[in-house]
């Protein structure tokens, strides 16, 4: 699994577009299909999309978009690993920080928003059964229908007295939650917008279609991501992402949660060091069969689309939203705060492979050079004022 890509590109496998391994027929006539999609919409507005409809199209239009789409994408013979399908401990840490909330307020519901392959929701509500923990409703929120229907079998299949305990959702629910609303990587799964600061100005990158291909093309940016951009005072020249949908999913999350936390994981850093003036080719990262590149504009649909996330952005949204940020910190911190060493030491050292294989990934999880240190964990709270023990090894908040 260590030679697997994770969602940030592991360092040394940034593939030239010319390496990547050709797509299969199916998926060619897939990729073509959605390619026609996006051109009609193209066609119609003029000749061009704004990058972050075109990354929409690209990961979520219905059937043929990447997420909604047939393809494997999850695991080690999908295109990327996640935490959670890395390693059981990563839910096993996140169980014990959802059980000292759900302590807090005496039960409560789980939100899990963009629950992939379901993985993380199958160890995570085994977990919590062993802690006796278990929320009153489990609910999934998933944009994909497919993976819906991918996670409602997996579950039904692993955990059988517990899927009745389990609501899938395509939209939030009416009444306000008590709980945990919770994700990891979903927020750079979402569409950014592209901006370029050269010395003509603010542009905002568009996608157009020229000689069989998609190429970009610069436009002026609109009023909202202009004054973004001119506040940061980027060095010429400089290109980067700004994702507005993340900020805005934010607040609706926090308008739904009546108490309790909003947990969110995700690669990514505060805002000086997202746009610090090195970083001047932007956070995009595109992954196919377990190689990273950074070009989005090839085998659309085909691959995952992914941008950095501003957790500057995210604090300040949640606040906004009425939320107080409870807690900032790595994601190597915030698993051993939940406990890491203890679960990975639980296992019995006389079956050496399968200890061997822990110790492994607690190394992936936790190593500065994995995802120990790019990983960020950020919590947002309403009507809750504990010390959450995911960040009691450290907390970054002021880093913010
Ligand atoms: C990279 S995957 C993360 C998978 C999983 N959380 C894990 O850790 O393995 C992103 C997931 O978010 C879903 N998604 C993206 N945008 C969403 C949204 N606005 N609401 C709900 N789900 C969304 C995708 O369909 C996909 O299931």
């Amino acid at each position: 699994m260590a030679s697997n890509s994770n969602r940030y590109g592991d360092s040394g496998r940034l593939a030239a577009p010319g390496g990547l391994p050709p797509p299969a027929p199916v998926e060619l006539a897939q990729g073509e299909a959605l390619a026609g999609l996006i051109r009609e919409e193209m066609a119609a507005c003029g000749g061009s999309l704004d990058f972050a409809r075109y990354m929409e199209l690209a990961l979520y239009a219905p059937g043929l978009g990447y997420y909604r789409g047939g393809a494997q994408k999850f695991g080690a013979s999908g295109d990327f690993v996640t935490a959670a399908e890395f390693s059981v401990l990563f839910a096993r840490c996140l169980a014990r920080q959802c059980q000292q909330i759900l302590n807090e307020l005496d039960k409560g519901d789980v939100i899990e928003v963009g629950a992939g392959s379901g993985v993380l929701a199958v160890e995570l509500l085994r977990a919590l059964e062993t802690l006796d923990s278990l929320p009153d409703r489990y609910f999934i929120l998933e944009l994909s229908a497919e993976l819906r229907q991918r996670q409602r079998t997996l579950i039904a299949r692993e955990l059988p007295h517990l899927v009745e305990r389990v609501h899938w959702l395509a939209s939030l629910p009416e009444e306000r939650l008590r709980g945990i609303i919770f994700a990891n990587e979903l927020l750079d799964a979402m569409p950014v917008h592209r901006f370029k600061v050269s010395q003509r100005g603010i542009a905002q990158m568009h996608v157009s279609w020229e000689s069989n291909h998609f190429v970009w093309c610069a436009k002026p940016a609109n009023d909202i991501v202009r004054q973004r951009v001119e506040v940061l005072a980027l060095p010429i020249p400089y290109v980067s992402e700004i994702n507005l949908q993340a900020e805005a999913w934010v607040r609706s999350m926090a308008a739904h949660l009546s108490q309790g936390v909003l947990l969110l994981i995700d690669y990514g850093f505060p805002r000086a060091e997202y746009y610090h003036p090195q970083r001047n080719e932007g956070t995009l990262m595109c992954h196919y069969r377990q190689r990273a590149h950074d070009d989005p504009l090839i085998l659309t649909g085909l691959q995952d689309i992914t941008a950095h996330v501003d957790f500057t952005a995210i604090a300040e949204a949640g606040v906004e939203g009425g939320l107080s940020v409870l807690g900032y910190t790595g994601q190597a911190a915030f698993l051993l705060g939940n406990g890491l060493h203890e679960l990975a030491r639980a296992s019995d050292p006389t079956a050496l492979r399968a200890h061997m294989d822990l110790a492994r990934q607690v190394n992936v999880l936790t190593s500065p050079a994995e995802m120990g240190e790019l990983y960020k964990v950020i919590a947002l709270g309403r009507n809750i004022d504990i010390p959450l023990q995911g960040f009691s090894l450290q907390d970054r908040r002021g880093r913010l």
